[in-house]
């Protein structure tokens, strides 16, 4: 296969895709070197932060690969109250982030959408209306989604975890709250609410083939899916997943995997927000950095309070836990002018992919909450 026409085209076939996914050498570095082009000339080599807020560990999913699974009983839970959601958000506004993520173990109770709703708005209200707000807080109904919408959310991130309906039935529970069928559906619902809409996939998860993920691939593609954070999968020993250990890729190589994931994807969907990853890091301490360099252009910093990151156990090995939110915010300020890349301060960064079909659109998207193409941001050179 010769890459330079290859990577001339505008979209791939499944086996390039894994033709892709699998080039070492200067294959890798061609297509390496190309995503980073494309992310520099059609988005500049601007990133955006998100300051990830990890509200509570709660989770009613027994997801089979994840540390906060209903059924870890090891699990120390917890749960960040109104007050400290606000502060934290209100130290990203003030270290002028301009992007939030709440992020948190799915719950569907009354009690907790109303808390949501309740601290989107207030949320919304301290800062000016000035911050961003995406949510990642599971499947929810419609009806949820339009609250938190209205409240102030305009993006919203929920990972398929894998395209591929066999996989995902291997990786979680065989209840009637862990639908493939339900996933797909609460996506295109996000959508249908105004919401930039974001998912993504977990790399080298047992059984999973290069097939799959350049599926994945084209799956992010047909869904039109604004966003894309994807990582790689790391096993925990309190989890159901654990026992296949022995059947997974080394962890290097389900680095090299992810970036070649994030490298391809930058190809096929130049205009999308794609996140460098905290599990990249858990495998190095320089692994975000890396996705950063060869196209990807978000970073999620952790503010959660301290005493509470270390309880947000998605995976084990997570790294931040002990640092406090003015370390790494000076430390990530160098890791990121180190990869050739500048951090857009006070700015929503929103996908430009999703604006562009946004101004296309005809009516635009409805909603009184949706704003995001009066966001305090210069448009993209
Ligand atoms: N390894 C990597 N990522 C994980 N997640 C959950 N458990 C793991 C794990 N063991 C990811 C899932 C989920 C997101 C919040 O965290 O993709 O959607």
């Amino acid at each position: 296969m010769n890459i330079e026409s290859l990577l001339k085209q505008k979209t791939f076939s499944r086996e390039e895709l894994v033709y892709l996914l699998s080039c070492q050498g200067e294959d890798e570095q061609k297509l390496f070197a190309y995503s980073k082009h494309l992310r520099d000339r059609l988005l500049s080599n601007n990133i955006h932060l998100r300051g990830l807020i990890e509200i509570s560990n709660l989770c009613i999913k027994d997801c089979l690969y994840c540390g906060i699974r209903k059924s870890n009983k090891q699990a120390k839970r917890y749960a960040l109250d109104e007050a400290e959601i606000l502060k934290a958000a209100s130290y990203a506004s003030q270290n002028r982030y301009g992007s939030i993520v709440l992020q948190g173990g799915e719950r569907n109770d009354p009690d907790f959408v109303r808390e949501i709703e309740s601290i989107v708005y207030q949320i919304k209200k301290q800062s000016g209306q000035k911050l961003g707000i995406t949510l990642s807080l599971g499947e929810q109904s419609e009806d949820t989604y339009r609250r938190w919408f209205d409240a102030g959310a305009h993006r919203y991130l929920l990972r398929i975890e894998t395209s591929n309906e066999q996989l995902y039935q291997q990786i979680h529970p065989h209840t009637q709250n862990h639908s493939f069928s339900t996933r797909l559906k609460c996506l295109q619902t996000l959508r249908k609410c105004g919401y930039q809409t974001g998912t993504g996939v977990m790399i080298g998860l047992p059984f999973q083939t290069l097939q799959n993920l350049a599926d994945d691939l084209l799956f992010f593609k047909q869904t039109d899916i604004d966003m894309v954070g994807m990582g790689p999968y790391l096993e925990h020993r309190e989890t159901p997943l654990w026992s296949f250990r022995n059947r997974l890729i080394p962890l290097k190589e389900r680095l090299n995997l992810s970036l070649h994931m994030v490298s391809c994807l930058r190809i096929l969907m130049p205009y999308i927000n794609i996140a460098a990853t905290t599990a990249l890091q858990a495998i190095e301490p320089l692994g975000r950095e890396k996705a950063l360099a060869i196209g990807a252009n978000i970073i999620m910093p952790n503010i959660t309070p301290a005493v509470q990151k270390t309880k947000y156990q998605l995976y084990e090995n997570k790294p931040d836990t002990d640092e406090s939110a003015e370390a790494a915010t000076l430390q990530l300020i160098e890791s990121v002018r180190n990869c050739g890349c500048e951090i857009q301060w006070d700015n929503w960064g929103d996908s430009r992919h999703f604006r562009n079909k946004t101004l296309t659109a005809s009516p635009p998207m409805t909603s009184k909450a949706q704003k995001p193409l009066k966001s305090p941001e210069s448009p993209a050179k």
